[in-house]
C-alpha cells in the first residue's frame, strides 16, 4: 500500500544489496525504519521480537529465510535444521509452518545445486501469492460491506470494529481484515472503524497509521470498549483476522478476539473472519483444546512499551515491582460464535462444510 505516494509491502527482496529487507514495525507507528535481515538469526529474531508480524507475513519472511539457508548449505541436515531453527520462533500462526512444509516439499526433490535458486523464487512466488489473496478477499468483503451500506441512510458511515492488526503490515500486502475496508473506500462507501488498541504490543497502533495513511475515518478504542459500542448499536460488523482457523471453522486470533465474538453475539452484529486459505490447519478439528497458544514474555504486560523522546525504544512499568504477568498471545473464538469466513473463493460458514465447499481439494475422504 502507499505511503506518501510511494508503494511498500512489508518486505521485499532488494537486489541490488542481495538482500530481503522489512519495515521494522517495532518502531511503528512513531518511525518508519527498513531494515536487511541477512542472517538466520536475524531471520529467527526478526519473527520471534515481532519486527515482521501477522500471520502471512511471517510465512512469507520464513520462506525468504528457507532461502537464505539453501543458499549458505543446500544438504538436506540444513534444510532440516532450517525448518526447526525457523519454526520454533512462534508457535501459533500456521502460516510459519505452512509456508516453511512448501519449502521442503519443494526442494527436496530437487539437486542440491538447483536448490537455492529454487527456494528464492518460491519465497517470491508465496509473497506474490499472498498479496493476490488479500485482494480476493477485500473484494468479497466488500460485497458484504456494501450490503450493510445499502441497508442505511444514504452518506451515513457503515461502523466496523477490528481487533489487533490484520492489515498490510500482517501481511505482504493489502491485509486480510482491511483489504474489504480499503476497497470499500476506494469504491465511495463512507466507513468509520472502531480500532481496539490490542494490549499488550498495541497493533491496533498500527492499524491507526495504516488506515490514517489512506484516509479512512477511525478512533482508535481501548480493548474494554468494543462491547459497550455494540450495545448502543454503534457498530454494524466486526471484523478481524485469524493466525490459524480449523477445518471446523474455530478461529484462533489475537488476544481478546474471542470477547469481541461474545458481545457481538449479544448484540446481534455480525462477527466475520478475513481467512486467506495458508492460515487453514486441516489437521485440527477443535481449535480451543487442540491449538497451541503462545505465551509471550510477561514483561509486554506488566510494562508499557513506546519510544522515547531520545528516539529509543523504552519501557514504563505499569504494576507494582514483583508482579506476576501473565501473556497469553491468543485466544479461540469458537466457530458458532462466526458469522462468516471470507476466504480468496468468497465467503463460506464457520464449518467443515463451508470450508470444504470452497476448498474440496482438502475435504477429508
Ligand atoms: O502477534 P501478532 O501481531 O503477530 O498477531 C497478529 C494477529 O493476531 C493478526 O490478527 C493475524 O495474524 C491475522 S494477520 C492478517
Amino acid at each position: 500500500m502507499k505511503i506518501d505516494g510511494t508503494h511498500y509491502r512489508s518486505l521485499w527482496w532488494n537486489a541490488e544489496r542481495d538482500v530481503l529487507e522489512i519495515i521494522d514495525q517495532r518502531w511503528l507507528p512513531h518511525d518508519f525504519r527498513v531494515i536487511p535481515v541477512a542472517t538466520m538469526q536475524d531471520f529467527a529474531d526478526a519473527i520471534y521480537e515481532m519486527r515482521v508480524r501477522g500471520a502471512p507475513l511471517i510465512g512469507a519472511t520464513a520462506a525468504y529465510g528457507m532461502a537464505l539457508a539453501m543458499r549458505e548449505d543446500p544438504s538436506d541436515a540444513n534444510m532440516d535444521a532450517a525448518w526447526t531453527f525457523l519454526e520454533k520462533t512462534r508457535p501459533t500462526a500456521i502460516n510459519l509452518r505452512w509456508a516453511l512444509d512448501r519449502c521442503r516439499a519443494a526442494l527436496r526433490p530437487l539437486p542440491q545445486g538447483e536448490r537455492a535458486t529454487a527456494a528464492h523464487a518460491l519465497a517470491a512466488e508465496i509473497a506474490d501469492e499472498d498479496v493476490e489473496i488479500n485482494r480476493r478477499i477485500g473484494a468479497h468483503g466488500l460485497e458484504i460491506i456494501r450490503e450493510i451500506a445499502a441497508k442505511k441512510p444514504a452518506g451515513e458511515p457503515v461502523r466496523l470494529l477490528t481487533h489487533c492488526n490484520a492489515g498490510w503490515l500482517a501481511t505482504v500486502d493489502w491485509g486480510t481484515a482491511t483489504s474489504p475496508m480499503y476497497q470499500a473506500h476506494e469504491a465511495g462507501i463512507p466507513l468509520h472503524v472502531w480500532v481496539d488498541e490490542t494490549r499488550p504490543r498495541n497493533q491496533g497502533a498500527l492499524t491507526a497509521w495504516e488506515l490514517g495513511s489512506h484516509g479512512v475515518p477511525h478512533t482508535y478504542i481501548t480493548d474494554n470498549a468494543g462491547g459497550h459500542l455494540m450495545q448502543h448499536g454503534l457498530v454494524d460488523m466486526v471484523i478481524t483476522g485469524t493466525d490459524r482457523t480449523t477445518r471446523q471453522g474455530d478461529v484462533c486470533n489475537k488476544i481478546g478476539t474471542y470477547l469481541k465474538a461474545l458481545a457481538a453475539r449479544d448484540n446481534g452484529v455480525p462477527f466475520y473472519v478475513a481467512l486467506p486459505s495458508p492460515t487453514i490447519d486441516w489437521t485440527v478439528g477443535d481449535g480451543v483444546a487442540e491449538i497451541p497458544i503462545e505465551e509471550r514474555n510477561a514483561r509486554e504486560v506488566t510494562h508499557i512499551q513506546g519510544v522515547t523522546d531520545e528516539g529509543g525504544i523504552g519501557h514504563v512499568r505499569v504494576t507494582p515491582e514483583g508482579t506476576e504477568g501473565g501473556n497469553p498471545a491468543f485466544d479461540v473464538t469458537p466457530h458458532r460464535l462466526v458469522t462468516g469466513l471470507i476466504t480468496e473463493r468468497g465467503v463460506c460458514d464457520a464449518s467443515e462444510e463451508g470450508l470444504s465447499g470452497l476448498f474440496p481439494e482438502h475435504a477429508q475422504a
